[in-house]
């Protein structure tokens, strides 16, 4: 190994831990770097903070081959680093826009330790002219201790999905590279070389049309999203049913079947954030954005379409009942919560006076954190023991094993007989022919 070959990687959430184990796997030496020490120390155990599919048994065993190391130590990690990578987070600010704050940490800790040459790689999502301000913060401390060589900054935004990410890392459909040394460019096809085989996924553009790229990406999705939620409410008030609609025009595939199923709104730590950041950029420069602000508008109101169908169906008497809730996760495959349309959910049925018992395959154990002082919400250890004592279902995650139940058992459990579909998983016909009522989302006939 070449004295500087190593990949030097900050910021071990969901993107970094990801990709430096991916990265890893496929045989380079890669060291993570953390602020919080007790997550540094139980990932060197090979205990992983989030659940994510196949991302257990590839730490552990990447650790134990020794391409794969997590500390605090940003000097030391630095010191065999040829490439270094930006993976910390950038949360929102009240106003909208992304908090760089941790970015730019981590820039002056590069400016102040690095003593060789590196390359630093972006990955957080950023707002676009960001890479210029990390490669001015490095530069600065890099003349400040009289140092003369130059650190190239490239952008090369993350595109994986919850749930999916170790595969969309390791097969991805497009690897970004913003920049404009030919010299950065082609270190890094060296790097991603072994995600590159069999057909060119590599773009090299300039560094701010990579940081608008992944902002474009994710708006785009979020606004077929709201769309598709949009015409589910048209379609709920002219007697039409969405799901058809949805197949109609699915099959152009100009279209595509893809990111159109309505439902209870997008959730998450991307698209809510991402779609702010996007339009506060654009109003900072001096352009009105009126479709995102529309496309967030919509989401935020149909994170409370079922409520409303909820509190229709009982004419506002909601005070008293028990609501069985199936999901809590923002979607399937993920324990994660943030921005969950079921927290909306939950919200209002609690403060018209109902209870809940909720049930999640994997987020349950944030859910009782976070309704710990919520007494009318229990969250249950199955889907069978959520529908104890229950007037009606609420369906908010789309699980498989949620997908099919026994609707001869739902009849017995549910005293109102009635079933609320936030993911239009079920068939209507089924369930009222099992003689329950049955609201989904857009679905009018
Ligand atoms: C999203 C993007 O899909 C990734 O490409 C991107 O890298 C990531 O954000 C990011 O910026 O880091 P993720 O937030 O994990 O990934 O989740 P998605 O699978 O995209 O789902 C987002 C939300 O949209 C979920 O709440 C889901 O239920 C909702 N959704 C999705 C719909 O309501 N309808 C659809 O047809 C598709």
């Amino acid at each position: 190994m070449d004295q500087h070959s190593g990949v030097t990687l900050f910021g071990t959430g969901y993107v970094g831990l990801v990709t430096g184990t991916c990265l890893a796997e496929v045989g380079h030496h890669v060291t993570c770097v953390d602020v919080d020490a007790q997550k540094v120390e139980g990932l060197c155990r090979g205990e992983i903070p989030i659940h994510e599919p196949c991302l257990a048994p590839m730490v552990a065993r990447n650790l134990r081959e020794g391409r794969l190391a997590f500390t605090t130590d940003a000097p030391a990690a630095l010191q065999g680093a040829g490439i270094v990578f930006i993976a910390v987070g950038t949360p929102p600010n009240e106003d909208g826009s992304a908090d760089l704050g941790h970015v730019l940490d981590v820039a002056r800790t590069i400016g102040q330790q690095v003593t060789h040459p590196v390359i630093v790689v972006n990955k957080s999502t950023v707002p676009v002219g960001t890479a210029d301000r990390v490669r001015e913060v490095i530069h600065f401390h890099l003349r400040q201790r009289g140092l003369v060589f130059d650190v190239e900054v490239v952008s090369n935004p993350e595109f994986l999905k919850e749930g999916a990410a170790v595969a969309d890392c390791m097969k991805p459909d497009r690897i970004i590279l913003g920049t404009r040394s030919g010299l950065a460019a082609a270190a890094l096809k060296r790097l991603y070389a072994p995600f590159n085989h069999k057909h060119e996924r590599i773009l090299v553009m300039d560094e701010r049309s990579a940081e608008l790229t992944k902002y474009a990406a994710n708006a785009m999705l979020a606004t077929k999203i709201s769309f598709m939620n949009e015409v589910a409410n048209i379609a709920e008030r002219m007697g039409a049913d969405v799901e058809a609609v949805r197949r109609g025009i699915g099959s152009d595939p100009r279209i595509g079947y893809q990111f159109i199923y309505p439902g209870m709104g997008y959730g998450g730590s991307c698209f809510p954030k991402d779609v702010k950041a996007l339009a506060h950029m654009a109003r900072s420069n001096g352009y009105a954005p009126d479709l995102l602000a529309a496309v967030d508008g919509v989401n935020r109101r149909q994170k409370s379409r079922l409520f409303q169908h909820i509190q229709r169906h009982y004419d506002g008497a909601l005070a008293g009942r028990t609501f069985a809730l199936w999901g809590l996760a923002f979607k399937p495959n993920t324990d994660d919560m943030r921005e969950a349309p079921s927290r909306v959910l939950i919200e209002r049925l609690v403060a018209a006076g109902a209870r809940v018992r909720a049930y999640d395959p994997q987020a349950g154990d944030h859910a009782r954190t976070l309704f710990a002082d919520e007494p009318q919400v229990e969250v249950c250890n199955s889907a069978a023991d959520a529908l104890e004592g229950a007037n009606a279902l609420a369906l908010v995650t789309e699980w498989k094993q949620f997908w099919r139940p026994r609707l001869d058992h739902l009849h017995a459990a549910l005293s109102d007989r009635v079933i609320f579909d936030g993911r239009n998983v079920f068939e209507p016909w089924e369930v009222e022919a099992a003689g329950l009522a049955y609201h989904g989302i857009g679905r009018g006939r």
